[in-house]
This record gives C-alpha cells, structure tokens and sequence, in this order.
C-alpha cells in the first residue's frame, strides 16, 4: 500500500458558519451602544442617534443588526 493506494482520510463534516450579528457599524465605527445611549438616555429616535453617529449611513449592513440590538433592550 502506497500513498495512492491507501484509504482516503474520512470526511470531516464541517458546521457551517454561524454569523454573528454585528455590534458596530463598521462603515463609521460608530459602537451600537453609543446609538443606545442617545436613544435611551437622550431621547434621540433611531434614526436621529443614526443621523447624529452616521452609523447605517454608508452601506447600510448594519441596520438590520442595530435594530435588533435596541430591542432587545427595550428601545424601539
Ligand atoms: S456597516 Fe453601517 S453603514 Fe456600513
């Protein structure tokens, strides 16, 4: 038995990537706790701390993401 004559190795089954959500907006840098801040504690809408920050403001990848983190903590 030789290399080409051997069992090929078993196949590992790879998990398929699990995304995880963002936490900042990577196109202004603007941390996703900064838009909570001026939501919760400055009463700023989303889309005024978004405005203010300019995060969402390029791409837009991250609005989806931001959303989900103000409600879960109670901010939208
Ligand atoms: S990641 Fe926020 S605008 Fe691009």
């Amino acid at each position: 038995m030789n290399a080409l004559t051997a069992p090929a190795a078993p196949l590992v089954a790879l998990k398929p990537a699990t995304p995880r959500a963002m936490t900042r907006c990577e196109c202004s840098g603007t941390p996703f706790e900064r838009v909570a801040a001026l939501v919760g504690q400055a009463g700023l809408s989303e889309a005024e701390a978004r405005q203010r920050t300019g995060c969402g403001s390029t791409c837009g990848a991250c609005i989806p993401d931001l959303r989900a983190f103000l409600a879960a903590r109670g901010l939208r």
